[in-house]
C-alpha cells in the first residue's frame, strides 16, 4: 500500500488546471444563487478545491453534503441508499451535484431523483471523473473533469476499501 506503488493517471498540476477550467464553465452556466450538494465520501477533496476555484471566479455557493452508498469493494452493487442526508432545504434552489466518478450512473441518478422530488428548481451535475461505456441508467454529467480508462482509480478522495483517499493525485490499481 505504499504510495509510490500507485501509478499516476492525472497529476496534481493537471487536476488543478482542470478544476480552474470547470469553475469558469460552472460560473458561466449557473448564474444566481447556487447550492452545492457534494456526495461523500469520494468527492470531499474535489469539492474543497472546486469551491475555492469557484470563489476565485466570483461564485459563492451554499454547500451541503449527502453520503450515498452504492459500492462494495470493487464491484458496484445495485442498491443506492442515503447514509447521511443534507440538512438544507433545496426547494426552488439551483443545485449543483458534485461527485467523484460517474460509472454505472446509479449514484448520480439517485441523487438527482431525490433532489428533484424535494423541489429543486434546476439541477446540474459536476463529476471529477467519468468512465465511459459503463452506464446502466441514464445520468448526465453537465461538467466533467477527466474521462478515465476502464481501470479502478484511486486517490484525490477516491478509495479502494477506504484506502488511498489521501493521495494528492489520481492513480490506478492494477487489479481487475
Ligand atoms: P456508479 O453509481 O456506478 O456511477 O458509481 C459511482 C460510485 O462508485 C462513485 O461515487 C465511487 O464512489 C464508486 N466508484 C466507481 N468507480 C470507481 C473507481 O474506479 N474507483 C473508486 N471508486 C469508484
Ligand atoms: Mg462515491
Amino acid at each position: 500500500m505504499a504510495e509510490h506503488s500507485i501509478p499516476v493517471l492525472f497529476s496534481e498540476e493537471e487536476i488543478r488546471d482542470r478544476i480552474d477550467d470547470l469553475a469558469h464553465r460552472i460560473a458561466k452556466a449557473m448564474t444566481g444563487d447556487l447550492m452545492i450538494v457534494a456526495l461523500l465520501r469520494g468527492s470531499f477533496m474535489f469539492t474543497a478545491d472546486l469551491i475555492r476555484a469557484l470563489y476565485r471566479v466570483g461564485v459563492h455557493p451554499q454547500i451541503d453534503f449527502m453520503t450515498l452508498t452504492s459500492y462494495d469493494g470493487i464491484h458496484s452493487t445495485k442498491e443506492v441508499t442515503i447514509n447521511r442526508d443534507i440538512t438544507e432545504d433545496v426547494r426552488d434552489k439551483q443545485v449543483l451535484v458534485v461527485d467523484d466518478i460517474l460509472e454505472t450512473g446509479r449514484t448520480l441518478r439517485y441523487a438527482i431523483d431525490v433532489l428533484k422530488e424535494r423541489g429543486a428548481k434546476d439541477i446540474k451535475t459536476c463529476m471529477l471523473l467519468e468512465k465511459p461505456g459503463k452506464r446502466d441508467v441514464v445520468a448526465h454529467a453537465d461538467f466533467v473533469g477527466f474521462t478515465v480508462p476502464d481501470k479502478f482509480v484511486v486517490g484525490y478522495g477516491l478509495d479502494y476499501d477506504n484506502h488511498y483517499r489521501e493521495l494528492p493525485y489520481i492513480g490506478y490499481l492494477d487489479i481487475h
